[in-house]
């Protein structure tokens, strides 16, 4: 091969990074440390949702398995990160969420971003668990998803509602387990082969004991037929406690035998 001919365009199947140029991408994170210290707040991401996650995650995740104009699909759609960077990186965005309060305001949230790629944000109010999700593209003329990013309860940590289906109102960790395990089978439906879905969760203490939610939570998709491809360990930011809480924290900790959580886990997984 000529020295020219190897400087044509290499794209990988699943993204725009052109992989001849590929050490021109160092905003592109290939590691799996995330230590992330400032939450970006810029557009029509405004932080105002207890639980949300921070805009860089989905940023970073649609640069390394997506391309331009394909579909991104979140079951638990929460304040609309997702689709807020779907919408700023030219990718069309489907996000499902049980709270109809939560998904209107969302929608009009989503709908502030400038659109200059002219992509399609869709918002639908349903269990991810039971809504049918093909029926969902259906209804909107599209066939398949190339990825998917889940960001689930982390069961009980931030009870989102009251509703019997919301993930955050699961009485066990199986019964939590089960729920979102239907809602990967539910976007297994729709991912595309070869393409990748990510799921986004933390562990939680349970009387005094650690429960590995996280892992329990990636063996279930894996399970479900999924190949783990990496994990990703991310920080976690401060809580909104006052600083007293903290300390108060801190000596429960040194009291208790226990560490504080300080990280939760990117997930990532590709349909074969
Ligand atoms: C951790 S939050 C997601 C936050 C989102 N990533 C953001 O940045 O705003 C989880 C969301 O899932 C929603 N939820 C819980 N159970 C659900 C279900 N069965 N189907 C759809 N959404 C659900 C909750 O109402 C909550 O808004």
């Amino acid at each position: 091969m000529s020295p020219k001919s190897s400087k044509l365009p290499k794209l990988a199947p699943f993204s725009d990074i052109d992989l001849s140029r590929w050490k021109d991408y160092s905003d592109v994170w290939t590691d799996s440390l995330w230590v992330i210290d400032r939450r970006d707040t810029s557009g029509a991401h405004i932080n105002s949702y207890h639980g949300n996650f921070i805009p860089q995650i989905p940023h970073q995740l649609m640069m390394r398995y997506t391309k331009k104009g394909d579909w991104v699909l979140d079951p638990f759609l929460g304040s609309g990160t997702t689709l807020i960077e779907c919408i700023r990186m030219g990718r069309n965005g489907i996000g499902v969420e049980l709270n109809e309060s939560v998904a209107d305001k969302s929608k009009s949230i989503i709908a502030s971003e400038p659109n200059s790629f002219g992509v399609t944000t869709v918002t639908s109010v349903g269990d991810s668990s039971t809504l049918p999700f093909r029926d969902l593209l259906d209804s909107i003329n599209v066939k398949s998803v190339q990825l998917a990013v889940l960001h689930p309860p982390y069961h009980g940590i931030i009870k989102f509602s009251d509703n019997p289906a919301d993930l955050s109102n699961a009485g066990t960790v199986d019964d939590f387990l089960l729920q979102l395990s239907r809602v990967v089978s539910n976007t297994m439906q729709v991912l595309d082969e070869g393409r990748y879905m990510a799921l986004v969760i933390g562990d939680k203490y349970e009387k005094g004991k650690w429960i590995p939610l996280g892992f329990y939570a990636m063996q279930k998709v894996m399970d479900a037929g999924m190949e783990l491809k990496s994990i990703v360990v991310k920080n976690y930011g401060e809580t909104r406690g006052k600083s007293h809480q903290q300390s108060l924290w801190r000596y429960r900790a040194l009291q208790g035998g226990y560490y504080l959580f300080k990280h939760e886990y990117v997930f990532i997984f590709r349909k074969a």
